[in-house]
């Protein structure tokens, strides 16, 4: 089968790593790829929101399936273009159709969803321009901290979370009156604080059936200590180690069944993967959000820990026939710690030449930001790189991706040092 997956980073090129160990490809493509998808595959110099290149790629390169990297070229509606292109209908297509992918491009989508399926998640209103008076209102009647989200997908940045009324509602007032976030900060959910320690499961689905995958924990701050700005994800471990047997039945009986329950009840075309983050508080689980992909970094332990083969799964999640499939997976721990870019998640600059990525042999080494130019490989974004170990426990795992990393460096290269501190 030849495969072609959109995007450019750790996720995709950990996705694809693991597709080439496959007996079932024939070729590999990704678009845009990075210089490290280009060991496990054929990058091709394709935007995946270009619907119409993309479909004389598909037929050129005979793709039969297409699995769908990140959230954008979902949200504007890819899988819906190919499956109901007569020239293209017969190649698979993994992550759900536009409508579907409002579960991440839509924050009142999500809580609507979760509301009518009885899906434990924060209680929220949502507010637009027209009534931003009672958005102050409903803010008054809650406890700080004050949790305003822009309903849209906003790279990350949409959520606020602020310590005092008069700030919430200033927040409030520029994310509706001045766009703040652009048009996806034209309505904006106001959401009860959550306390407790977060996680994310994945499963992959044909829309009726499912597996679930390993679960992982990321960390999004710039700074030790969860200090600092929002990034995409800095580091991963998996799996969840409090994450138990009980508490993985619970999240399956209360959040996973119910959401794929809420598929079909809601007739949503759902194929793909479903990443539900979590937290948890005092034995319950709430739903803090959804995406419709696999996380970054997240994939970067998920993947390496599956013993399955991967494509054999897609294909079947493909063809909607995901029932009585199972996935085997490694006891090991696996954690990754991601090299950024000096100054990210502000300005950085790019281009700066990246050494001794080929000494690693005791991690994974998986690309994000590269690129290869005039035969060197460089920083092309702010993630540069995954460091993906596995051992005995996570701490290992850690220990051995800290060695590795003594054996890489750029210019300004920068990381954290206290992945999974808090667990
Ligand atoms: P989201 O984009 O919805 O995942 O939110 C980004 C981050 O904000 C989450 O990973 C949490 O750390 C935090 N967050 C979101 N919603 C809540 C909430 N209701 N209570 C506490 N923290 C939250
Ligand atoms: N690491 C968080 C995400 O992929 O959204």
């Amino acid at each position: 089968m030849n495969v072609l997956i959109l995007g450019s980073g750790g996720r995709e090129h950990a996705i694809g790593w693991k597709i080439a160990q496959s007996n079932l490809l024939s070729q590999l493509y990704i678009a845009p790829g990075n210089a490290g998808t280009k060991e496990v595959g054929t990058n091709l110099d394709l935007n995946p929101t270009d619907f119409p290149a993309l479909k004389e790629t598909i037929l050129s390169k005979n793709i039969e399936l297409v699995v769908v990297g990140p959230e954008d070229p979902l949200v504007k509606g890819v899988s819906d273009f190919i499956l109901n292109n007569d020239e293209l209908k017969n190649t698979l297509v993994i992550g759900p159709e536009k409508y579907a992918a409002q579960l991440e491009g839509s924050k009142e989508f999500a809580k609507e969803f979760m509301y009518r399926h009885n899906i434990p998640t924060a209680a929220y209103k949502s507010f637009t321009v027209k009534n931003l008076e009672e958005g102050y209102n409903f803010l008054e009647t809650l406890k700080a901290p004050y949790v305003l989200k822009a309903d849209g997908l906003a790279a990350g940045k949409g959520v606020l979370i602020l310590n005092n009324l008069a700030e919430a509602k200033q927040e409030l007032k520029e994310m509706l009156t001045e766009q703040k976030f652009g048009e996806a900060s034209s309505k904006v959910v106001i959401e009860e604080f959550l306390t407790g320690i977060e996680l994310s499961c994945f499963v992959l689905t044909d829309g009726k059936s499912y597996v679930t995958l390993p679960s992982a924990k990321d960390y999004k701050r710039i700074g030790e200590e969860d200090k600092g700005l929002n990034t995409g994800g800095m580091g991963a471990v998996s799996p969840v180690p409090f994450l138990s047997d009980e508490l993985m039945q619970q999240i399956d009986a209360k959040v996973i069944k119910p959401t794929i329950n809420g598929f079909q009840k809601d007739n949503i075309n759902y194929v793909g993967f479903v990443f539900i983050g979590l937290i948890y508080d005092k034995g319950e689980v709430k739903v803090i959000e959804y995406n419709c992909r696999m996380g970054d970094p997240e994939t970067e332990v998920v993947i390496p820990r599956l013993e399955s083969d991967f494509l054999e799964l897609l294909i079947a999640a493909g063809k909607k026939e995901l029932a009585g499939k199972t996935v085997k997976f490694k006891n090991e721990s696996a954690c990754t710690v991601m090299l950024v870019s000096g100054g990210y998640p502000e300005a950085y600059e790019k281009g700066k030449e990246i050494f001794g990525t080929e000494t690693v042999s005791e991690s994974i080494v998986f690309h994000a930001g590269t690129k290869e130019e005039n035969g060197k490989v460089v920083t092309n974004g702010g993630r540069v790189i995954a460091i993906t170990s596995f051992g005995e426990d996570f701490k290992e795992a850690l220990k051995q991706s800290y060695n590795s990393i003594e054996k890489i460096c750029f210019e300004k290269m920068n990381y954290r040092t206290d992945i999974g501190f808090d667990l």
